[in-house]
């Protein structure tokens, strides 16, 4: 485990230095139900320009603004009948709606990579709100808390290994409880597309409304984050393996399991699995090959398998 002076355990003091921080322009890293985020003023050019700097994220790549509540999204972007249903249904908590943007939106330009249009979350967890409820023209950007196209953190120690001293302080609240990045649907007039599998099943989200569809292949372009290489560990990844070479990690499943390695939930939760994905593989990153076992694509499964497909994809170098 890495030794931060920056991280800091979630308590009233904290909440006040950090506080000051983001008022300051800072950059604060945080808990979020889904992953930690490295938090800034969304109004601020200069908070902004260094949450791209301290990430090394380039700048095609957007950033969500966080709100506190339908609200507040209003500020920020028109919102169709069906971005209202989905709000109304599934705010506060893990989905990211990308709808057009205002032109009076108070957000810094740096943040929105020339797009006419702006990621919206409400985040669900108190240490998430409470700051965004502390002003900021009604907004927190939040990538999340990890270098470019590295796993993304969940738990403050990660956000250390990644970001160290480059950032001025750590919030330490535990693990995150979902362990997955927010699931991102682009709203287009009447219809919807997930351009980022997350916390919220494609099944349930289609369910709930029947406009909602997977990307075309062309459009896959369209989430500028979703790059085939990203969350790539050190290591090789090898999917679906079963039985590993000798000696070689494994990343396990139920009873599909063989040490060395970590079993992501020996009861074949896919939930436990998505809360033990990233640190597990974290921890398993440390040979040349990385064998995960089969995961099944149920539920938040299909974002689990979405992150390890990209982890196990080519490298840009
Ligand atoms: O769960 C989450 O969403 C976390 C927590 C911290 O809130 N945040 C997060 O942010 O994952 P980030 O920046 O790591 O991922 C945001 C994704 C990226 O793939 C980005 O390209 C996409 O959302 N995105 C942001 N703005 C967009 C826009 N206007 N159009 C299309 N995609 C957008
Ligand atoms: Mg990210």
């Amino acid at each position: 485990m890495s030794i931060c002076a920056k991280i800091r355990p979630a308590g009233p003091k904290a909440y006040q230095e950090a506080l000051d921080i983001l008022r300051a322009g800072g950059l604060v890293a945080l808990p979020t139900e889904t992953v930690y985020g490295l938090s800034g003023d969304a109004s601020n050019d200069d908070a902004v320009r260094r949450i791209y700097a301290v990430k090394g994220r380039p700048a095609y790549n957007p950033l969500i603004a966080h709100v506190l509540s339908p609200d507040g999204a209003q500020r920020f972007a028109h919102i169709p009948p069906l971005g209202q249903a989905l709000i109304t249904r599934y705010w506060p908590g893990p989905l990211t709606l990308v709808m057009p943007r205002k032109d009076s939106a108070p957000i810094s330009a740096h943040a929105g990579a020339g797009l006419d249009t702006i990621a919206l979350r409400c985040p669900q967890t108190p240490w998430a709100r409470s700051f965004i409820e502390a002003g900021f023209d009604g907004a927190l950007v939040m990538p999340s808390a990890n270098r470019s196209g590295r796993i993304s953190p969940t738990t403050a120690e990660h956000v250390a290994d990644d970001l160290g001293d480059t950032v001025d302080m750590i919030i330490d609240a535990g693990p995150c409880p979902i362990g997955v990045e927010s699931t991102v649907v682009q709203i287009n007039g009447d219809s919807g597309v997930m351009l980022r599998p997350g916390g919220i099943s494609f099944a349930e989200l289609s369910a709930f409304d029947a406009r909602i569809t997977r990307p075309q292949r062309a459009q896959a372009i369209t989430a500028p984050g979703m790059l085939k290489s990203h969350y790539a560990p050190r290591a090789r990844v090898r999917l679906n393996v079963k039985t590993p070479e000798p000696g070689e990690p494994h990343l396990g499943f139920g009873a599909c399991f063989t040490a060395p390695g970590l079993n992501l939930s020996k009861g074949g939760d896919v939930n436990e699995a998505a809360r033990n994905l990233f640190d597990f593989m974290r921890r398993l990153d440390t040979k040349y090959s990385l064998a995960v076992a089969p995961i099944p694509t149920d539920g938040i499964g299909a974002a689990i398998n979405d992150r390890l497909k990209r982890a196990a994809a080519e490298r840009d170098t």
